[in-house]
This record gives structure tokens, sequence and C-alpha cells, in this order.
């Protein structure tokens, strides 16, 4: 995959054009993290942080093709439900290409950083009374009127543009380590990522630059409050059951009927991989021990790496293991739940003796 091009265009040679409409996106750290690869109790774990991306997620990798083939198609008007990264990374695209972009959100269920980039980007902001999996049918329905072209995962583009992850980490691992890892976790809601992934991989191995027996295993964690896609493995189910009531701190995933599951499914078969679904309460202190690594993860990303602690407490996962675990967004797309995770401020008088003496743990005067 040589070429003069950056991030995720790096990798045309897969993808349906040579470059795209882009910030430009991908190209993303993998980061060692050793304290936190000592206490999982893993070989190596490395941080593939998708926050780092022009809008705090990995949609910029789909959207940089999405758009692209939505200007070559010549459509009015771009779509998307959203628990909100998606809707921050059209409305950022659609305005870079210069297109009418109209998003979903499930009201009160998105955070906060999300809605203000859709809204200063320039999307119309819909709020629908439902969750995210009744935005999704709307806009379904929307684009089947011939009234949006419909940006969500279910479009094959999308998913192109995603693929870069797994080539790029791929890429990276073996330029660091001389070989590939053994599994890659990453957080599902509507297991785009884990169909891209697994089409990245398949398409590698058939083209012979990859071994079938170097496919990492992907490896899924869903919210305990949101988790279909691990019902279904758990049962060894042909079909993933739609989840009505769904709920989790983790708003990004909170969500009961992930479309892509037909693709993902065999991708976490197929790999040999499994599915885990973690409690918010997990989800929270493998942010925080993110955090102290340096590396600031929204609450769904987070899920990754309390997925792995908990397979590699139940010996799923092997202490011999190489893994990467995906952050999927930034700390910033939720500030709230940051504020919930973190340390409180603490006031102090304008008084530069009053406050050596708070650090030193006395209060008054
Ligand atoms: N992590 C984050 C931060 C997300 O925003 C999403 C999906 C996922 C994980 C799940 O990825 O769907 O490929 O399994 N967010 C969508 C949105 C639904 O609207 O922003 P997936």
């Amino acid at each position: 995959f040589e070429n003069d091009e950056r991030g995720v265009w790096r990798y045309n040679a897969a993808l349906p054009f040579e470059e795209g409409v882009s910030l430009p996106e991908g190209d993303t750290p993998l980061h060692e993290v050793p304290r936190l690869e000592e206490s999982v109790g893993v070989h190596r774990l490395r941080i593939k942080h998708e926050g780092m991306n022009p809008t705090g997620s990995f949609k910029d990798r789909g959207m940089t093709v999405g758009v692209r083939v939505a200007e070559e198609l010549g459509v009015d008007r771009l779509a998307c439900a959203s628990t909100g990264n998606t809707s921050a990374a059209l409305a950022a695209y659609g305005a870079r290409a210069g297109l009418e972009t109209l998003v979903l959100l499930p009201e009160g269920k998105v955070a906060a950083g999300k809605i203000a980039q859709a809204s200063l980007h320039g999307a119309r902001i819909l709020e629908v009374d439902g969750n995210f999996d009744s935005c999704l049918d709307i806009v379904q329905d929307l684009a089947a009127r011939g009234e949006a072209y419909l940006l969500n995962s279910l479009n094959p583009f999308r998913l192109e543009g995603q693929k870069t992850i797994g080539l790029e980490i791929l890429e990276r691992f073996y330029a660091d380590e001389g070989r590939y890892p053994d599994r890659i976790v990453l957080p599902v809601g509507n297991a785009g990522n884990t169909a891209a992934l697994y089409k990245a991989f398949r398409e590698l191995v058939a083209s012979g630059a990859l071994h079938p027996r170097d496919v990492p295993k992907l490896t899924g964690v869903q919210a305990e409050g949101a988790a279909p896609m691990v019902e279904a493995i758990e049962n060894d189910a042909d079909e993933v059951r739609r989840w009505n009531e769904v709920e989790t701190k983790a708003t990004a995933i909170r969500i009961g009927n992930p479309v892509n599951a037909p693709k993902a499914l065999p991708g976490i078969r197929e790999t040999g991989g499994t599915a885990v679904s973690v409690s918010d309460e997990a989800i929270t202190s493998a942010q925080r021990a993110l955090a102290q690594e340096g590396i600031g993860v929204e609450p769904a990303s987070a899920a990754s790496v309390a997925g792995l602690q908990k397979l590699r407490n139940q010996g799923v996962v092997e202490a011999d293991e190489d893994v990467v675990c995906l952050t999927t967004g930034h700390l910033l797309k939720d500030p709230d739940a940051a504020f919930e995770a973190g340390d409180d401020p603490e006031p102090v008088p304008n008084d530069t003796d009053a406050v050596l003496r708070h650090l030193e743990g006395r209060s008054g005067g």
C-alpha cells in the first residue's frame, strides 16, 4: 500500500476511488500501555485510538468514502440516524462537500459534544421520541422514498472506508513487533466495524497478502443493557433478536438491533473470536484506566478494554496473547461522563498561601 496519499486514502487500492472528501482521516496512533498491559495480564496490549480522527471517532473513515460516493451520485440530501458520532462525522463531511445534511437522534440520549458538532457543522437535527433503532427505521424509510441518501453503516461504502482500521492495525503492529496480533477487541453497536474488519482480512487472505492463520480473532464487546449480539453468540443463533428496551451509559452503543449482524456474526465465528457483555461500572473503570495512561476515550470505547479484562479473568483470553483494543471515540465527545468518572475540582480562595495550605491538606487559616 505504498503511495503519496495519507491516512485512509493511502489504502485506495482497497477502496472504490483514488481519493475522497477528506479532512484528512485515519493514521491514528497504536499506543503502548505498559501498566494496563500488566494489570490485564496479556503478553502485549496496544490501543488503536480512533478518537484521534478529525471529528473524534472512526466514523470519519467511513464518511470520507461515503460522502465521495454521494457526490458521484449527485444526491441532494445526506441523512443518518445516530447515537451521536455518525451525525457529527456526517455533518462535517457533508459541510466539506457542500451538501445538505439531515440527522435523526434519539432524544435525550446523545452526548453533548456530538450534538454540538452536528449543530455547528450545519446539519439539520431532528430529535426523535424513541431510541436509535427507531431513528434508523425512519431514515431507512426516507431513503427508500428517495428523500435522502443514507449514510449509516448499512451503506456498504461506509464499511469500505472502515476496513482501513484493520489494515492500519496489521501494518503498524507488524512493523513494531514482526508479527500480527492474535486478537482485536472492539466495542459493538451496529457491528459495522466488526463486519468491516472481517472484510478487510478476507480480502488480504484472498490476495495472498495474509496467511489465514494470521487473521486476528475478532472479539466484540457490548454493554450489558444492550447486548443482542452477545446473546446470539452465546446461544449459537443464526440471527440476532432485536432488543426493544436498551440502556447503558455508553450511549454510543445503546443499540438493540445491530443491522450489520449478518455480516458480523460470521466474522466473529470464522476468526475464532467471541463476544462478551460488560457492566457500566466496568466500562467506567476501564475508562479511568485508559485515562491514567494518557488516553482519553468516551465510555463506549472503554468497553473494549473492560471486555478484554473480563475475558482474561475468565481464561478465554490467554496470558500469552498479543491483543489490540479499539477505542472508537474521544473523551471530549461525552464531557458529562468524563466528569462523572473523574475527580471533582476543588474550590480554593484567591490567595497563594491559602492554596498552599489547601494542597497540604489543611482547610482553614
Ligand atoms: N463506539 C462508538 C464511539 C460509536 O459511536 C459506535 C457507533 C460504536 C462504537 C459501535 O460501532 O456500529 O460499528 O458496531 N456509533 C453509531 C453512531 C451508531 O450513530 O454514532 P459499530
